[in-house]
């Protein structure tokens, strides 16, 4: 009956799209996505740098790069990639939308600038341009302010980018242009304009005729594609072998004419190449602007029309993160909110190149030492379009923070979410493994340390993508029935205008969503079997327990391959307790748990695309997880759900299994990730004492990692051992909503008149608790962390950790104040 249902409504659906002649197929649909998407400042690893997405063979890149050259030190300090050792004051996005543009502000106090990059685009997505402004912040000392633009045209030499005019007519006309051409981009021209720039000015003559500070400085030279992630050492090494040459002539060089020593010049005669760097030196405010147009293009950018384009782009951000996200204006949260989820939107990264992978070795079942994995191979090339965690420290793609980014993005723009998530799931290879850290290309691996770049294909991690997919696919299906109750009773929806630019063709055509798990379905599923096949876990072991042996189903039990004594990286929760003895019988209750997640949101893709059998296969073995979570990980004795591990030397048969429990994130889990039943209401109400405790959990910062009353408890790295981390938090108020105000448990509210009580006055101070810290932190600090000291409430961890962490903004706009 219900399958009847459904294909009739599938093809009633179709036959309204065919008729109304709306339905883009998923080519179309990822065309005009691709517009929008095309230019972005998409390499988030530099403060600024620009890349084309998709565009791999022959693709512009784009950097900058600033110092104060008013003294030697300052080659020293030349900015370029995010670094955290840089203590800038501050730097980030304060309004941004990868679709249609946004301004990145930075301030400096170390080299005296404040500067700031504002980026806008075309109407078409071809074309675009960057505004420069800076100025300096301490006016009472004096300042040469070095901003260096470089840029490359990828590919070989007859498609490099090359210098239209030469110096000489850039130096009388004060401006600076460069026609490019790239089979994949076609021809275009790349030029700066100034207006009213404070050049500096020196008292005393050039050092030699082209270095002189007060104009426009462009050295070129060629560069393998492969090698311009180096640009900062190439343009450092080329102006000390410069500054050399200087000093040779000229042993006591004063110290005004260090701006002049510090101006880039073509000291060794290179021929010019496929690489431009252009050096202005400023002693006050400047505005500059770098424009590129695609040749014939329809709607090319002009000198005077980008400011009018620049406030036209920051009203249509503005506009779309309000209809998103409901903060009135009047909210003191509103200017965090905005500013952080463009900054996650900011770490928005396209990535190309090669990973390592080890396939060889195996892990230690014996000893848990650490292994390392020296059998790395070259694999891919593949692409990546991915969030990171922070331009700082994570500049890579990240298995298990790439859910909780979707998450908070499915919100904002789902077509864009979608397209992250397609990416991800691209990278699933033939036995279904995705890398858990994905390092893609020199540039990527640079940041990595050397231990972690090499990824190996037993190593597992939390599948939070399949976490965001089943959310992106229940949207789906219930904007779908929707459309068709909404259809058939003659409505007419008035709703947002949709457009490539509001992200929403994909939520006005479920079909097309319903269309893509189709043609993913296959390769899904060996993400799954590969995942369980790779971490099951012994349970046959514990059969000699008799409530194993008689409650639990056969197969449905897991453990993290890779874990070592102190670690359990795959886990995402890095040192998070386990059983101090490592064994190859332990079973860890998340792995459980996150197995649990996959197959449910198996299962919703097999009952959209009505697979009778699977759905029955599905459900059975969700099923069979929900009761082994019990059978298996519940401590009738601590209330908790705990990892087992298996004990030799117990006298009894049930203590064969002992139970190894750590009040904390992993005892919540399945209530997290909503694998408990509506109707255990007694674990529900263990769960939520839990969480409502001061004692053990409850922070007026949010939920600890770790209970106080651990013994692990703030020891060692204090990582997951007792600070507040955004994602488990969010999950955790998440099933709060679910459990407490949407599900059929509420119906039976007068029943357990106290458990909701408890539950909405928990939601609504956890709630209120975050937001309040994470803001205040903020204030104070102008950055999100990437956790929250348990004690204080204090920033700690990486600086700047723009990924999970921004899901605040969806506490504060999404999630309601109370149950
Ligand atoms: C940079 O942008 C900020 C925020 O919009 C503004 O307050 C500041 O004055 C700008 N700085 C310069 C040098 O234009
Ligand atoms: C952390 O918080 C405490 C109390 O609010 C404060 O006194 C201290 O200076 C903070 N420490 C850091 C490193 O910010």
């Amino acid at each position: 009956m219900i399958r009847l249902q459904r294909l009739i409504l599938f093809a009633l659906l179709n036959a309204i799209s065919a008729y109304c002649n709306l339905t883009p197929d998923l080519e179309e649909y990822s065309k005009t996505s691709s517009q929008s998407l095309l230019w972005a400042p998409y390499r988030a690893n530099c403060y600024f740098g620009l890349t084309p997405r998709y565009v791999h063979k022959e693709p512009f890149v784009l950097g900058a790069m600033w110092f104060n050259s008013i003294n030697a030190q300052g080659l020293a300090n030349v900015r370029h990639f995010v670094e955290q050792g840089d203590k800038l004051d501050k730097y980030g996005w304060v309004w941004y939308d990868p679709r249609i543009g946004g301004k990145e502000t930075i301030t400096d106090s170390e080299n005296n600038l404040q500067l700031n990059f504002t980026f806008v685009k075309s109407h078409s997505g071809e074309n675009w341009a960057v505004q420069v402004e800076g100025d300096v912040i301490d006016r009472s000392k004096k300042a040469a302010e070095s901003i260096v633009i470089y840029m490359k045209q990828n590919g070989k030499e007859d498609s490099s980018c090359f210098l239209e005019q030469d110096l000489n007519h850039a130096r009388t006309h004060n401006t600076l242009s460069f026609k490019g051409f790239s089979n994949e981009l076609k021809g275009y021209t790349v030029s700066f304009a100034n207006e009213n720039s404070e050049f500096y000015k020196s008292s005393i003559p050039p050092l030699t005729h082209d270095t002189n500070p007060s104009i426009p400085s462009i050295f070129s030279m060629n560069v393998p594609d492969d090698q311009l992630w180096k640009a900062k050492d190439i343009f450092q090494s080329i102006l000390k072998d410069s500054v050399q040459a200087h000093i040779e002539k000229n042993p006591k060089l004063s110290a005004e004419s260090i701006p002049s020593a510090l101006t880039i010049r073509n000291i060794h005669n290179f021929p010019p190449g496929n690489v431009q760097y252009i050096q202005q030196t400023f002693s006050g405010h400047f505005k500059f602007e770098i424009i590129f147009n695609k040749d014939r293009s329809k709607d090319q950018i002009e000198e005077h029309s980008i400011d009018h384009l620049i406030g036209l782009a920051e009203t249509m951000v503005q506009q779309k993160f309000d209809r998103k996200f409901n903060i009135p204006g009047t909210s003191k949260f509103k200017e965090f909110a905005q500013e952080t989820f463009s900054n996650l939107l900011g770490g928005l990264s396209y990535f190309h190149g090669t990973h390592l992978v080890d396939r060889e070795t195996s892990f230690d079942d014996e000893n848990f030492e650490k292994v390392e994995l020296k059998n790395s191979k070259e694999e891919g090339p593949f692409e990546l379009f991915s969030m990171v965690p922070s331009r700082a420290f994570f500049p890579r793609g990240f298995y298990w923070d790439e859910g909780f980014h979707l998450l908070q993005l499915l919100d904002y723009d789902s077509d864009l979410a979608f397209e992250v998530l397609h990416s991800w799931f691209d990278l699933i290879d033939s036995d279904g493994w995705i890398p858990r850290e994905v390092i893609l290309g020199d540039e990527a691996r640079s940041k990595v340390p050397v231990e972690f770049r090499v990824q190996n294909p037993n190593i597992a991690n939390p599948p939070t993508l399949l976490l965001a997919f089943s959310e992106m696919l229940s949207r789906a299906k219930t904007i779908q029935e929707e459309m068709l109750e909404s259809h058939m009773h003659g409505n007419v929806h008035h709703e947002e205008p949709k457009s490539s630019f509001e992200g929403n063709i994909l939520s006005s055509h479920p079909e097309l969503l319903l269309s893509y798990a189709q043609d993913i379905y296959p390769k899904l599923l060996k993400h799954f079997e590969w995942f369980r096949n790779s971490q099951k876990g012994m349970l046959e072991e514990y059969l000699e327990v008799p409530s194993i042996n008689s409650g639990a189903h056969e197969g449905e039990a897991y453990r993290w391959i890779g874990r070592t004594v102190t670690h359990c990286l795959p886990s995402g929760m890095d040192d998070y307790p386990r059983a101090i003895i490592p064994d190859s019988a332990e079973l860890h209750v998340d792995a459980l748990t996150w197995v649990g997640v996959m197959t449910r949101s198996m299962k919703q893709i097999a009952s959209v695309l009505d697979l009778e059998e699977d759905l029955k296969r599905f459900t059975e073995i969700e099923q069979n997880i929900v009761e082994n979570l019990v059978t298996l990980h519940w401590d009738d004795e601590q209330k908790l759900f705990c990892d087992i591990t298996f004990n030799d030397d117990a006298t009894d048969d049930e203590d064969l299994r002992e139970f190894v429990c750590h009040e904390g994130y992993l005892s919540l889990l399945p209530f997290a990730v909503k694998l408990i039943p509506h109707d255990d209401v007694d674990r529900l109400q263990h769960i939520l004492n839990s969480m409502s405790n001061e004692e053990t959990l409850l922070t007026p910062f949010g939920l600890r990692s770790l209970s106080k009353q651990d013994e692990f408890y703030d020891t060692a790295e204090v990582y997951w051992r007792g600070p507040i981390w955004l994602n488990l938090n969010y999950l955790c108020l998440d099933a709060l909503q679910y459990y407490f105000s949407d599900s059929p448990l509420k119906s039976e509210e007068a029943q357990h008149a106290e458990l909701f009580k408890q539950a909405s006055k928990l939601y609504r101070q956890l709630r209120q608790n975050i937001i309040t810290n994470t803001y205040s932190v903020w204030k104070k600090d102008g950055y999100v962390y990437e956790q929250y000291n348990h004690k204080n409430g204090n920033g700690s961890g990486v600086q700047h950790f723009t990924g999970w962490t921004a899901l605040v903004v969806n506490m504060i706009g999404r999630l309601p104040e109370d149950l």
